[in-house]
């Protein structure tokens, strides 16, 4: 495989009509000039988005497994500069991760003070 090629937002904005049909999707640049025909979505969709960054587009749209396979065959190159992260996974990471560590910190505390109370009533006991 061949390494993916660099593509500035300005060249990106070049191929924005009908008969030169480029999108960003995540990041990624996929040339859909010829595909715009066979999409199931039709072709309007996608000169709408022509020539920009389309992710939200594309997951408004829930696409299934096969789309996601189809887009490699018509990937030119990677957007340059800030790569976003993808929000969905990044998100549910990120909370699911900091959930874990609030469970960890309430347990710890629970124990701790569990401990204290066991303390002071054999400390009663023993008086
Ligand atoms: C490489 C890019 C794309 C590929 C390979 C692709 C492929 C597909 C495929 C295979 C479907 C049929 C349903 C499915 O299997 O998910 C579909 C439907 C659809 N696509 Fe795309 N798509 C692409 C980009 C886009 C973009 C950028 C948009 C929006 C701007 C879009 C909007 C839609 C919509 C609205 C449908 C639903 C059509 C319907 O159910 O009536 N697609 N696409």
């Amino acid at each position: 495989m061949s390494a993916l090629r660099t593509i500035t937002e300005a060249e990106l904005a070049l191929h924005n009509s009908y008969t030169d049909l480029w999108v960003a999707i995540e990041n990624k640049v996929y040339n859909l000039t010829e595909f715009q025909m066979e999409h199931p979505g039709g072709s309007d969709i996608l000169v709408e988005v022509a020539g920009r960054d389309a992710t939200d587009e594309f997951e408004d749209a829930a696409h299934s497994e096969d789309a996601y396979e189809m887009m490699n065959s018509y990937l030119v190159g990677v957007l340059e500069g800030q790569f976003k992260p993808k929000p969905k996974p990044t998100a549910a990471k990120s909370s699911g991760s900091s959930f874990s560590a609030k469970y960890f910190v309430y347990g710890g505390l629970a124990i701790g003070t569990a401990a204290i109370i066991a303390y002071l009533l054999m400390k009663q006991r023993n008086s």
